[in-house]
């Protein structure tokens, strides 16, 4: 893998990201203000699964707002991977990324056990996996600001 990272950092739009003045600081902004708006939709479905905001039956409110968290997580990927591409290399030998990467599969499948929980199993099993959600994604957050410092 090492050197499709060194690839990818080497490529013509690896140079563009580090050399433009522009590109990078957007990527950062908007990754962040992406990260902000995910976050507030997911904590949303979570918190009305876990009975902590009372209307909008739980299945209604997921129905409505996981198609903006998955837009809003598609802008995190693209502006993830240009920030990525700027230092390839040092970024995927870095431990808080490698666990942030690792963190990101594992919330993901627990979105899919989510979804199965919602069908099989009804909102009380459901309820569970929107705790680990919100302690995962905050995690990851916490992860993908870590990596600045290690
Ligand atoms: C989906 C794939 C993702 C990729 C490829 C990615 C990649 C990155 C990269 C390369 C950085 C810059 C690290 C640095 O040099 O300082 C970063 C920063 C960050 N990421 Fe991600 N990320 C992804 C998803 C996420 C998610 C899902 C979250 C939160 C739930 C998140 C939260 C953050 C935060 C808070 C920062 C620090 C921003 C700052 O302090 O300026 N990222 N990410």
């Amino acid at each position: 893998m090492d050197g499709l990272w060194f690839a990818l950092e080497h490529s013509a739009f690896g140079g563009h990201v580090r050399n433009s003045t522009f590109l990078y600081p957007a990527a950062n902004v908007i990754h962040v203000l992406a990260v902000l708006s995910f976050f507030g939709l997911v904590a949303t479905m979570d918190l009305r699964l876990l009975r902590v905001i009372d209307g909008t039956p739980a299945r209604e409110v997921i129905a409505r707002l996981r198609p903006l968290a998955l837009i809003a997580f598609l802008a995190i990927a693209a502006t993830g991977f240009i920030l990525f591409t700027a230092e390839a290399t040092a970024i995927s030998g870095n431990i808080a990324f490698q666990v942030k990467v690792m963190a990101i599969v594992l919330a993901l499948l627990n979105v899919a056990l989510n979804s199965w929980a919602m069908k099989q199993r009804g909102e009380a099993t459901a309820r569970l996996t929107a705790g680990v959600s919100l302690g995962s994604w905050l995690f990851i957050a916490a992860m993908g600001r870590t990596i600045a410092y290690v």
